[in-house]
């Protein structure tokens, strides 16, 4: 039988231009460009500018750093996490949706293809991925980002940032704590160095120890009573000190940077989008005060040119202008919205067959919809919306309807399925306009959900239909968790579609009429209710952190969700048949036997957690450490291999750092973190391994 491995490093990392660079020559190549330059020259290095471009204008790109004098190439920025952000891109499924893919091999392609279309475009780095927890769903950025499990965020960052940096230079982002958006430029994330070190940081550090991320965005808010533009334990201490991190930070846009001296002594290399705190006239002063030191500064300036090295930015590389939205990559968009798709609930109506007569209901079948419109907005060329994919299914049989049909009309139809959801004006990246119906470049509205509950109206629309249907589909709309508590038992079907790209509608289609199986899985519980989730304050100005959210939170309370993190259905039926732990020389060999036992092709999600069963100090009951995707035929059995090394179960302690505890480890298995029917435990003692009867 054959083994793949469940997450192949090597195969993540290759051609990341930061991996392959030497260091040695970019090294003295950096040096000897900063002797050339005055104060001034160097200060020009360390903040936005318009340089000979467009600046925020329709080209989207944000300078900075030009100085053609000294052959000195600038840094031409531009977002973001869901396509290239300038002019027209190919617009993929948002994060979320790729998180519910679980598939970090195809969120390396992802990376890949936007790096691709930035370069194309005359970018050269990348605003992107956006890693910050899900702290709670009903954070307005939710949609950006993959995940509310760090060990998960991190496998999918690392692999989007190696995909990016084959071809410009990615920027991870928020760092740190960025979680909640209505209070964003003041809020003050308090956090224990444990789960700052355990919980919301793990998965940066992946983007930069494994992926050798060439840049990082600070936050807007703060940690621990400090800013994060001016954190000196976040951009010092643990981003360099602890991590080896060599790039440069860029502030976050407009309120990012805070101070002059602050600021550039914590390690804050480059204020964006344009100098105000670090003016010539400013910095100048500080130098002359004694407040900044010029080894201050060049330290700040070498980061930069660096990397301007390192990604042979000074010679010039063309990527053509037809890559943006080529075949290849809207195939990708339509391939990774296949993937992303979550079925949550399926009594036996789908997928659907081409002689039914279908309902088609809602506006948002009609809509372009997808995702906020904040600075991670794409405009493609076409998008292809549920309408259009099920227009152009050959031999579908369908009648559109705005609203929920009467009794007597729907009668006429076996199937209805209403496209409800979210759009950017109840979620996204809050930006205060007067315009609430942005359309176009415009960017608007988003913010915190304070529910977890559909608008009113869409709730109305699927009580509607689903009590007048013989048979109701919900396709979902949504940048992350929804409460569908209060309508569930009342449809057949729950398809989650996140906002599914430029592409979405075919592959909806192709969903709904099983030419595709659903494989996506949950990267974020769906609750049983809105307090299952505990307090949220969408104006909070102070929020706590502690080890335990989403899973790990309900864990702790023994609560069910109602779909649980990790969880997703399919059109066939998954048996893990066995499973083997071996004890390797520094980590854990766990090989899975998967069969497909039923009667079509799909892929299954295979998740593994590890509890610590009497440790000393309080941990989580469990937590994802190894995930895989396996392509599996009807019939097949194949064995798919995790690696889980001893420094996947340490805690984190203030004083000795990661540590490795002796007591029992318990591995388990299964499709979801409440589905984990296979479990082994090992004990550690001193410094030896035994397996338990
Ligand atoms: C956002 C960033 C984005 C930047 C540039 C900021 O307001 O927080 O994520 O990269 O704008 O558009």
């Amino acid at each position: 039988m054959s083994t793949i491995k469940a997450f192949d490093l090597k195969e993540i990392r290759r051609g990341n231009k930061a991996l392959e660079s030497d260091k040695t020559l970019v090294d003295s190549l950096a040096k000897a460009s900063l002797e050339t330059m005055t104060l001034e020259e160097k200060i020009e290095q360390l903040h936005g500018s318009k340089g000979s471009g467009d600046m925020g204008t329709e080209k989207g790109l944000y300078w900075s750093g030009e100085n053609s004098a000294k052959g000195i190439p600038p840094f031409k920025m531009v977002d973001g996490p869901r396509g290239l952000r300038a002019g027209f891109a190919t617009a993929f499924p948002v994060p979320m949706a790729r998180g519910a893919s679980f598939d970090p091999t195809l969120e390396r392609r992802v990376g890949m293809a936007i790096g691709e279309e930035v370069a194309a475009a005359g970018g050269n780095v990348l605003l992107a991925p956006t890693v910050n927890l899900l702290r709670h769903p009903g954070w307005g950025r939710a949609q950006e980002t993959y995940s509310e499990d760090p060990f998960h965020m991190g496998l999918m960052g690392l692999a989007f940032v190696c995909g990016a940096q084959n071809f410009v230079l990615a920027s991870p982002k928020h760092f740190a704590l960025n979680n909640l958006e209505t209070t964003r430029f003041e809020v003050n994330s308090e956090i224990d160095e444990r789960a700052l070190h355990e919980v919301y940081l793990p998965h940066f550090r992946r983007s930069i120890v494994d992926g050798c991320a060439a840049s990082i965005m600070s936050a807007y808010n703060k940690v621990n009573g400090t800013y994060c533009g001016e954190n000196s334990n976040l951009l010092e201490k643990i981003l360099r000190d602890d991590w080896g991190f060599e790039g440069f930070v860029e502030s976050d846009w407009l309120l990012g940077t805070r101070s002059t001296a602050p600021a550039i002594n914590a390690g804050m290399d480059i204020e964006m989008p344009a100098a105000y705190w670090f003016k010539q006239e400013k910095i100048e002063d500080s130098v002359a005060k004694g407040e900044i030191l010029t080894e201050t500064i060049d330290r700040n300036v070498l980061r930069v040119l660096r990397q301007k090295f390192a990604f042979g930015l000074t010679s010039q590389i063309s990527v053509s202008k037809e890559r943006i939205e080529c075949e290849e990559h809207l195939s990708l968009a339509q391939e990774v919205a296949e993937k992303s798709f979550v079925l949550l609930k399926n009594e036996g109506v789908l997928p659907l067959k081409a002689i039914q007569n279908i309902a088609l209901i809602g506006k948002l079948a009609a809509t372009e919809n997808l995702g906020d419109r904040g600075s991670s907005m794409v405009r493609s060329t076409h998008v292809s919306t549920p309408f259009d994919g099920i227009e152009n299914w050959n031999g579908a049989s369908f009648t559109f309807f705005e609203d929920a049909p009467e009794s007597d009309v729907l009668e006429g139809f076996d199937v209805a399925v209403v496209v409800a959801g979210y759009t950017y004006q109840d979620e996204g990246e809050y930006i205060p306009t007067l315009n609430k119906e942005s359309s176009g470049n415009d960017l608007a509205r988003g913010g915190d959900r304070s529910s977890l509950r559909l608008p009113i109206d869409q709730e109305e629309l699927i009580g509607a239909v689903s009590s007048r249907a013989k048979k109701t589909v919900v396709l979902l709309e949504t940048g992350s968790s929804v409460n569908v508590y209060p309508w569930i038992d009342s449809i057949e079907a729950l398809l989650v579609i996140w906002y599914p790209g430029c592409e979405g509608g075919k592959a909806i289609a192709r969903t709904l009429y099983g030419e595709v199986n659903p494989s996506g899985r949950l990267p974020a519980l769906f609750p049983k209710s809105d307090e299952q989730f505990g307090e949220w304050d969408t104006n909070a100005k102070e929020v706590k952190h502690g080890l335990f959210h989403g899973y790990r939170y309900l864990d702790c309370k023994h609560e069910k969700a109602l779909f649980p993190f990790g969880f997703g259905l399919s059109y066939t039926e998954f048996k893990v048949k066995s499973v083997f732990v071996n004890r390797k020389k520094r980590h854990f060999s766990v090989i899975v036997a998967v069969s497909n036992q039923g009667k079509v092709d799909g892929d299954c999600v295979v998740q593994l957690y590890v509890s610590c069963l009497n440790s000393k100090v309080d941990r989580a009951k469990k937590e994802l450490k190894g995930f895989g995707r396996l392509s599996l035929p009807a019939n097949e059995e194949m064995n798919l291999e995790f690696e889980v090394p001893d420094s996947d179960l340490c805690f984190y302690d203030r004083e000795a750092g990661w540590v490795l505890e002796s007591c029992l480890y318990r591995f388990s298995i299964g499709f979801s973190s409440e589905d984990l029917p296979f479990s082994q435990t090992w004990r550690f003692e001193d410094t030896s391994w035994t397996k338990e009867a």
